[in-house]
């Protein structure tokens, strides 16, 4: 059976966003459902139904950006409200290459706590939002970041490289 696959993701300046499907895509998804909680209509939205965010999907695609060596607030809020119900998760987070501190461990800990199967994890390296002033990661994610999209979305699979 081919695989239902969702993205959620916070992006504020859209990397995360790209890197969530860029694995979506590696997955074999040509067309994901997409929530997009940067907005905060859709958090609003969101923490009120908790549970349909994993309705019509077999595999949660999460994402969020490093913000001080954390996850952002309004993503850690909108993520500690979701009901996993069992469903499979990977969970990503995307940072400008200085250091994703304890983001990933808290965003596996809050998915797992909320019911998920956490199946995949990754660390990924986007343009630090900071450039303009000191540029740091310009460009990425690029083409040496489409290998470790593709690792990732074969662990997402369940498939080992
Ligand atoms: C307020 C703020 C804090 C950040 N803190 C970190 C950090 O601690 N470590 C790091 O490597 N990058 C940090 N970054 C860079 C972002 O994680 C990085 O640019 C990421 O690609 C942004 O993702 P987005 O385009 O999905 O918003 C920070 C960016 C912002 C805006």
């Amino acid at each position: 059976m081919t695989k239902r696959i969702g993205i959620l993701y916070f992006s504020p300046t859209n990397t995360t966003k790209k890197i969530c499907r860029a694995v979506a895509l590696g997955m074999g998804t040509k067309n994901p459902q997409t929530l997009d909680m940067t907005f905060p209509d859709t958090r609003t939205e969101i923490i009120a139904n908790p549970n349909t965010v994993t309705a019509n999907i077999d595999h949660l695609i999460i994402g969020a950006p490093v913000h001080s060596g954390k996850l952002p607030l309004q993503a850690m809020e909108c993520l500690i409200a979701i009901g996993g119900n069992g469903k499979e998760c990977s969970a990503i987070v995307v940072y400008g290459n200085r250091d994703y501190g304890i983001a990933l461990y808290r965003m596996v800990e809050i998915l797992s706590k909320n019911g998920f199967g956490v199946t995949a994890v990754g660390a990924f390296i986007g343009q630090h939002t900071y450039s303009d002033i000191v540029p740091v990661a310009m460009g990425r994610p690029d083409e040496s970041s489409n290998q470790r999209t593709k690792r990732t979305s074969y662990y997402c699979k369940g498939e080992s490289t």
